[in-house]
């Protein structure tokens, strides 16, 4: 099977370096994530002008319980302070918010902040925005397992299309295209079973430093790909 690739239908993006944005700066690093958050819902806009209909964003790893201590609370009252402040703009854009990570080991006011986000903008039809929070991909395949084992499926009944309904992503496709910006060139857990047949696009900008013009150049770069889903390539370019 040969598809052209045009626009990404599925967005997944790594924002890297909000750290060494805010270092360039002489800022704690929490500035470079609160600029990181700006940036973020700038680039929501564009992605829906751009006709992408899912984008997710790897907003904290399992693994970033490991920075220091301050950093970590950081971030946790930032997506506290982020949802106060972006929610009714997300909602009325018709962003659709679902959040996707372990959610038993954060605050009770974190998760309300999540519950409410999640709530308000049930119902609405534009871009779905998952945000992966305490996510890690291993621990995604792992849960997938143990919920179908929990709902009873037998062995022969795991199936890759079984097994992908268990998935915190089963509400969307698998990504089209990848973006890591901060120039480091790895997958750093995120979803690891839902990028199979993922494009990807590095960029050494700093996400806080990403702009409209960056994304275009990497949707420009996914449009010249050709997706081969691992068949051959044509003929003539072989
Ligand atoms: C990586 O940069 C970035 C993160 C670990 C956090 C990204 C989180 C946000 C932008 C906030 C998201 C919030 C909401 C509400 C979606 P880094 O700290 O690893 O940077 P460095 O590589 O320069 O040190």
């Amino acid at each position: 099977m040969q598809a052209v690739a045009a626009v990404p239908r599925h967005l997944a993006i790594v924002m890297d370096g909000n750290g060494r944005w805010a270092k360039k700066r002489h800022l704690p690093r929490f500035f470079g994530h609160k600029a990181g958050v700006d940036t973020l819902v700038k680039l929501i806009g564009t992605c829906q002008a751009r006709g992408i209909e899912h984008l997710t964003v790897y907003a904290f790893s399992s693994e970033n319980w490991r920075r220091p201590e301050d950093e970590v609370s950081g971030l946790m009252g930032l997506v506290i302070v982020a949802v106060t402040k972006y929610l009714t703009k997300l909602a009325r854009d018709g962003v659709r918010i679902v959040i996707i990570g372990d959610r038993e080991s954060v605050s009770d006011r974190l998760r309300r902040a999540w519950n409410e986000a999640e709530a308000l903008t049930r119902d609405n039809k534009g871009l779905t925005l998952s945000v992966a929070f305490n996510y890690g991909g291993r621990w995604d395949i792992v849960r997938a397992c143990q919920r179908a084992m929990a709902d009873g499926l037998s062995a022969g009944q795991i199936t890759e299309a079984s097994l992908s309904s268990y998935l915190a992503t089963a509400h969307a496709p698998d990504p089209d295209l990848l973006i890591r910006t901060g120039g480091e060139m790895r997958i750093s857990n995120f979803l690891l079973w839902q990028m199979a047949y993922t494009e990807m696009v590095f960029s050494d900008c700093l996400w806080p430093d990403f702009n409209d013009a960056a994304l275009d150049a990497a949707l420009t770069a996914f449009a010249g790909r050709e997706r081969r889903f691992g068949d051959v390539a044509p003929a003539a370019a072989r």
